[in-house]
């Protein structure tokens, strides 16, 4: 029987309660689930790729069939070395839909065996953003149910020391 390993890449800094959700649907259709946490060259990241893997990691161990990697290349270098032919990522709204459509032709453009799917967010996470997450902690303020327990410690850790 065919074994399906899917890849949802991101920059993941940090996870939120959003990608967790999309995560969650992934691993329900798919056979296997890596999360493989990247370089996004068009950003400066917050967190190192050893903290995002790390928050990644614990918030996703409720999964059975996934798994935290990472990568610092291209990402469909990555998915031939895993083997893997599909690529998972999460719309949000239409604002998502231009970048994602892009990005999917050009990864298709250079590995034409690669397959994008989309799945979209819930009502509850469509409004939730890494960066929104990172500027709301930044400046003191705490919004339920945006990200896991874990990732909000490191947020306050990171802003404001180990209060
Ligand atoms: O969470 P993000 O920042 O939207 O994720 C974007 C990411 C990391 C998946 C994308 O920047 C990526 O694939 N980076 C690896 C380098 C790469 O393959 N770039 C070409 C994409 S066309």
């Amino acid at each position: 029987m065919k074994h399906i390993r899917a890849v949802y890449p991101g920059s993941f800094d940090p996870i939120t309660n959003g990608h967790i959700y999309i995560a969650e649907r992934a691993a329900a259709v798919f056979d296997e689930l890596e999360v493989s946490v990247l370089i996004n060259p068009q950003k400066q990241s917050t967190f190192t790729m050893d903290e995002r893997c790390e928050m990644a990691k614990e918030s996703l161990a409720h999964l059975a069939n996934v798994t935290v990697n990472h990568f610092g290349g291209l990402l469909v270098d990555y998915m031939k070395q895993r083997k893997a032919h599909v690529i998972i990522r999460g719309l949000r709204a239409m604002s998502d839909f231009e970048y994602e459509f892009q990005t999917a032709l050009m990864n298709r453009q250079l590995s034409p065996d690669i397959e994008t799917f989309f799945i979209v967010t819930d009502a509850q996470s469509s409004y939730i953003s890494s960066n929104a997450v990172r500027d709301i902690y930044k400046f003191g303020a705490v919004v339920p149910d945006m990200v896991p327990p874990i990732v909000e410690r490191r947020l306050i850790e990171k802003f404001h020391g180990a209060e």
